[in-house]
């Protein structure tokens, strides 16, 4: 029950995050190339994106020990696990290539509130989101690669 109730959360979110992070690298981009200020609502542009993507990642840390496709706390031996591509692909691949995107975004967040200079601001969101995006894009299991997976 619970289980159901996050995947369908951790799947559906999963378009909020994408089109929040492109909205935040869009606006990042123009900002950064047309040397423009940096508003508050920049600010909270990329603050959402940010706190769409934690809470993502949160929702996926509570899957992996639900799911059962991550049978790593069922007594299964490892070598299985890595020799079964839908277990290794939840179990390793989607948990590692999220976690480089979320520590790229925070410290691309973090970075752009300590630097100073608008300019440099937008260039270090910019750059940051569009590596963390680019990894979660990488690490979804989208549908035509990972056999049962949903597009929401
Ligand atoms: C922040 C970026 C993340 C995104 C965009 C994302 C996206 C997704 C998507 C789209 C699915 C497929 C759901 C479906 O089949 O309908 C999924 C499944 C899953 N995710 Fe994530 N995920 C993220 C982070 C994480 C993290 C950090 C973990 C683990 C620590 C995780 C654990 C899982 C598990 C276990 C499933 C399989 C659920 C099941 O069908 O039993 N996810 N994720």
């Amino acid at each position: 029950m619970l289980y159901n109730i996050l995947v369908h959360t951790h799947s559906g979110l999963r378009w909020i995050v994408l089109i929040l992070l492109l909205a935040a690298i869009v606006t990042a981009f123009r900002k950064w190339q047309g040397r423009d200020e940096y508003t508050p609502g920049n600010n909270k542009l990329y603050l959402f994106a940010l706190i769409a993507t934690h809470t993502q990642f949160t929702i996926g840390l509570i899957l992996y020990f639900l799911s059962p496709k991550v049978p790593l706390f069922d007594g299964i031996d490892f070598g299985t696990i890595m020799k079964t591509a839908i277990y290794r692909f939840y179990s390793v691949e989607h948990i590692v290539g999220m976690l480089i995107a979320v520590v790229l975004i925070t410290i691309g967040r973090s970075k752009s509130r300590r630097i100073s200079g608008p300019v440099q601001k937008h260039r270090t969101v910019f750059m940051f989101y569009g590596l963390g995006l680019l990894a979660i894009l990488i690490s979804i299991p989208w549908p035509f690669r990972i056999p049962g997976a949903g597009w929401f």
